[in-house]
């Protein structure tokens, strides 16, 4: 896409990425790709503000150079280290030889071990302005959103934020950038969700400290690293950001995340007999076959419900090996103080409950009733299943006395 004027004097040049399968090598976008903002801001100086990821530099390099010359640049600020945003800092640095290359303290050394850039580099420190000549940016530290040395940087004639992670989200741009010429703005925030579970929230505490921090600024435009600028409603993505950090800490919504696995279908058919009791009682239910669902898909369902239903069968004596490790997935990523129950069909011996519990104990969960059965199950268990699931789901609603 072309240069888009945000304000006057300000661009947005970043690119799209639809070719990346896996996000940090991690996270699947094959279907939804990313962008990587960048943005230029002239004055009688040229700032770039963050870059674009190694394996897109020449397209980024032409989306600058569709603006400016590169050797014109004054200043290059890398408002965070992670390389999707600095991978093409190695050309812009034989391009822009002369730019001062703006980073926290914490950046100034991942700088040098990343791309070896030692030289043309200056350390800001939190709330330092630098005059452009016409328009000021602004430096502020918001550690740990993403990683230890990021900060934001905000345009105080223009009341522009460029906040980096903060703020963004899955999804290559639709040809638009600004939240008002989104045709399916539901698409982007739940994206946005989606990528605050995967990359963001482990720091949800330091998320909730950085929106504190910036309150005082007045933001009319917030231009984050990843996904739409938000100028109609910028407090729209701060107020969701802020509403999922709390999750972090405080009582999720009554809603059930049911996460499956199946050898030979029995297991599964236990779970439809108690996503039918949980569907009775009228909660919110989400199914996922953890075995062909990626995490990053139900990451955000467990960040946003209060209660997780775990149906896997005993696998040589331990949890089926694709709940472990969509099990260590969640803990990596802290999805504390839920409301959780088992079931799942054992042969020769049980075991998965021990396996999962153990691994789920950093997390403190709260268990419930849990329902195993040998075997296949009967009509018996299956009814037995179904009161099983209405009566956890009825225990959400009752603010999670155990069922
Ligand atoms: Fe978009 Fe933490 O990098």
């Amino acid at each position: 896409m072309p240069a888009i004027q945000i304000k006057p004097g300000i661009y947005w040049i970043g690119v799209n990425d639809r070719t990346t399968d896996l996000f940090e090598g991690v996270w699947p976008i094959t279907q939804e790709g990313v962008s990587y903002n960048s943005y230029l801001v002239v004055g009688e100086k040229i700032a770039l503000i963050d870059l674009a990821a190694a394996h897109h530099a020449a397209s980024f390099i032409e989306q600058v150079r569709a603006m400016v010359d590169p050797s014109k640049i004054d200043y290059v600020v890398l408002n965070h280290m992670e390389p999707d945003h600095t991978g093409a800092a190695t050309l812009v640095r034989q391009l822009a030889p002369s730019a001062t290359f703006l980073v926290s303290a914490k950046a100034e050394p991942m700088l040098a071990a990343y791309f070896g850039i030692t030289g043309g580099v200056r350390v800001v420190s939190d709330g330092e302005t630098l005059d452009l000549g016409g328009v000021t940016l602004q430096f502020h530290m918001i550690p740990f959103v993403h990683w230890p040395e990021t900060m934001a940087t905000w345009v105080p004639e223009h009341n522009v934020l460029f906040s980096c992670d903060a703020f963004g989200g899955y999804g290559a741009l639709p040809g638009r950038v600004f939240d008002d010429q989104c045709q399916d703005i539901l698409w982007y925030e739940r994206e946005a969700l989606r990528y605050y579970s995967n990359i963001v929230a482990r720091f949800s505490t330091q998320v909730l400290r950085a929106i504190d921090k910036l309150k005082p600024l007045t933001i009319e435009v917030v231009a984050p690293s990843h996904g739409l600028v938000w100028r109609r409603d910028p407090g729209r993505i701060i107020a969701l950001y802020a509403a999922w950090a709390r999750l972090a800490s405080e009582p999720a919504e009554p809603g059930v995340t049911l996460l499956y696995g199946s050898m030979y279908g029995n297991t599964e058919r236990m779970m439809n007999a108690v996503a039918e009791g949980v569907a009775k009682a009228q909660v919110p239910l989400e199914i996922f076959d953890v075995a062909r669902t990626h995490s990053s898909y139900f990451l955000p369902s467990l960040w946003t419900r209060s209660g997780v239903l775990v149906g896997a069968p005993t696998y040589e004596v331990s949890l089926f090996p694709p709940m472990a490790q969509a099990m260590t997935n969640v803990v990596h990523k802290r999805i504390a103080n839920r409301q959780a129950a088992y079931f799942g069909s054992y042969g020769w011996s049980k075991g998965a409950l021990k396996e999962l519990q153990s691994i789920l104990e950093p997390l403190k969960w709260t268990w419930h009733e849990t329902l195993e059965f040998n075997g296949a199950p009967t009509g018996d268990t299956l009814r037995q299943g179904e009161r099983f699931g209405e009566a956890f789901a009825r225990s959400l609603l009752a603010g999670g006395d155990k069922s």
